[in-house]
């Protein structure tokens, strides 16, 4: 998979994929990530990609010039693929690993992230496939959240976790987790369930799964509707 990510602030990308899982997915050749500066779109020399609102009001809007621009070129890259355009915005439909699992299965993915009052409605109107929010708050910018989102992804795609049946116990798909416990067995005077010592894995599992149907009951209810 390749995922192109467009912003005004790459250096806020130096560090969150170099470590862990996603650096030894990148390694792998399983993803190619890219992060990639709107300015090297802008037609000025003073690197311009925003403007004031029309109708006036507080900020700058990005221009939808140097988006449209950066998305052709990057599309044109991946001749084969078609790519999937996405928007990070708090206007978007909310993040889920539903989401995530869906978009693990593209080829290409180009994040755009907005920033500043935000972006040109054309940008949203004829350009984008998706728009993504991954909650109900207001961040600075579309840079955290397209770490998020492409955290999320790149888990999913087939060869990068070295447990993939890790995937199938794990929360939201479609109950939250059972409590987990490693040594020592009796800590502080707190101790490991002893369902859990017994080495009876059927046992163990009926233990799991009724945990974690009272844990989704009592924690996140929706999720069993
Ligand atoms: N940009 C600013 N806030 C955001 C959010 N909650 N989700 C996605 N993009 C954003």
């Amino acid at each position: 998979m390749k995922i192109d990510i467009i912003t005004l602030f790459p250096k806020m990308f130096s560090g969150p994929f170099d470590e862990s899982i996603i650096k030894r997915a990148q390694e792998k050749g399983l993803v190619e990530i890219e992060i990639r500066n709107l300015r090297d779109w802008a037609v000025d020399k003073r690197g311009t990609v925003d403007d004031r609102p029309f109708g006036g009001g507080p900020g700058m809007v990005i221009k939808p010039q140097p988006v449209f621009d950066a998305v052709e070129s990057l599309k044109s890259k991946s001749k084969k693929q078609k790519a999937k355009i996405i928007l990070l915005t708090p206007q978007g439909q909310p993040f889920n690993q539903q989401t995530a699992q869906h978009l693990s299965k593209s080829d290409h993915l180009i994040l755009i992230c907005g920033h500043y009052e935000g972006v040109d409605e054309r940008v949203r109107e004829h350009l984008v496939d998706e728009e993504i929010s991954i909650g109900d708050y207001v961040l600075t910018g579309g840079e955290l959240p397209a770490m998020v989102v492409t955290d999320a992804i790149v888990r999913l795609i087939p060869g990068v976790l070295e447990k993939p049946e890790a995937i199938k116990q794990e929360s939201f798909s479609p109950l939250l987790e059972a409590p987990q416990y490693t040594r020592p067995e009796n800590f502080k005077g707190w101790k490991v369930p002893e369902v859990l010592l017994s080495g009876n894995h059927q046992e163990i599992a009926k233990w799991r799964k009724e945990q974690a149907l009272k844990r989704t009951k009592e924690r996140r209810p929706d999720l069993l509707k």
